[in-house]
């Protein structure tokens, strides 16, 4: 019998849900406001994509999902905090996320701006106050974690978005940018996870292809339907990158070329990991489902 792959997505995306609710609570003290922003960001709402992958990659190097759920929450914290600043005013000026108001509409630009910084610091609080697994171990989850976040990673990618707003770039700088403020991160899921259960060097690679070929083809994705996506199904606006003057792959090679060039990558994403066994198979149908996805 074939195995249900949306259900296993579904339940683990459920899985990280919960464990976030139960580890950033509610508080009752002078700075609540900042537990409620946050909160109110991260909870109710988001695909749960790389909280999926680091658990994924735990389970792919033979450990519990309950290993690595601290780093999966930490990443889903430093997803929602680069969404709470992506959406300001000074960035891409987004009202909406996940259906509801964007954090600076709810609350206000300093408080999404702080809510941002404590999601941030608080991803690494959580990973060094209940990291289960040996320090060697969280360190080196910590650092592929770190890395993708920083200058070099995710910041990186967004710095480029930004300044080229409005500016032709070469294909080459269009693949940094989207390999670097998306790739980055959904990369260092699966292979934080996968690090952090003392996964073996011999899958690395392969899993390194898979996670660089499905961070990209994620933001290819995202692009064609910030087009021909519908608002109310996607929970964010679309026209948004038109409006900003975005570089993007539509922009750059045509819808068709866009989803052409997406399958490509799913494709490639999906031969590295054929020889990985049930888990190998789950991130195949993943990736072709992340490229199908409507929101
Ligand atoms: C949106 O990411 C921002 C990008 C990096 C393209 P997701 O599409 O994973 O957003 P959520 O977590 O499901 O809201
Ligand atoms: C966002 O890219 C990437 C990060 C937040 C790091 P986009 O600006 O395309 O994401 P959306 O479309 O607003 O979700
Ligand atoms: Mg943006
Ligand atoms: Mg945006
Ligand atoms: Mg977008």
């Amino acid at each position: 019998m074939s195995i249900d792959f949306k259900s296993v997505f579904l339940d683990r995306a459920a899985e990280v849900s919960s464990a976030l609710d139960e580890y950033l609570e509610e508080k009752d003290n002078y700075q609540k406001k900042i537990y409620e922003a946050q909160r109110y960001s991260l909870l109710g709402g988001g695909k749960r994509l790389r909280g999926v992958l680091c658990l994924t990659g735990g389970l792919l190097a033979g450990g519990k999902k309950s290993d690595v759920m601290p780093f999966a929450c930490a990443l889903e914290m430093i997803h929602a905090y680069s969404l709470v600043h992506d959406d300001l005013p000074a960035m891409d000026n987004d009202d909406l996320r996940r259906g509801k108001p964007s954090c600076h509409k709810k609350y206000d630009e300093a408080t999404a701006i702080l809510a941002g910084d404590a999601l941030l610091n608080g991803a690494f609080e959580l990973i060094l106050k209940d990291s289960r697994v040996d320090s060697d171990r969280t360190l080196a989850a910590m650092k592929i974690i770190a890395l993708a976040s920083g200058a070099d990673g995710m910041i990186g990618g967004q710095v480029v978005d930004l300044e080229y707003e409005g500016k032709k770039i070469s294909k080459e700088q269009l693949l940094y940018l989207h390999s670097h403020k998306t790739g980055a991160l959904i990369s260092a899921a699966l292979m934080s996870g996968y690090t952090a259960a003392g996964g073996k060097k011999e899958n690395e690679a392969a899993l390194k292809e898979y996670a660089e070929k499905t961070g990209l083809a994620f933001q290819v994705v995202d692009d064609i339907l910030d087009v021909i996506g519908d608002e109310k199904t996607l929970g964010k606006m679309t026209h948004s990158d038109d409006k900003n003057g975005k570089n993007t792959f539509v922009e750059f090679l045509g819808l068709d070329g866009a989803k052409q060039y997406a399958e490509q990558l799913t494709l490639q994403a999906v031969q590295a990991v054929s020889p990985l066994g049930t888990e190998g198979e789950f991130l195949a149908w993943l990736a072709d489902y992340l490229l199908g996805r409507k929101f």
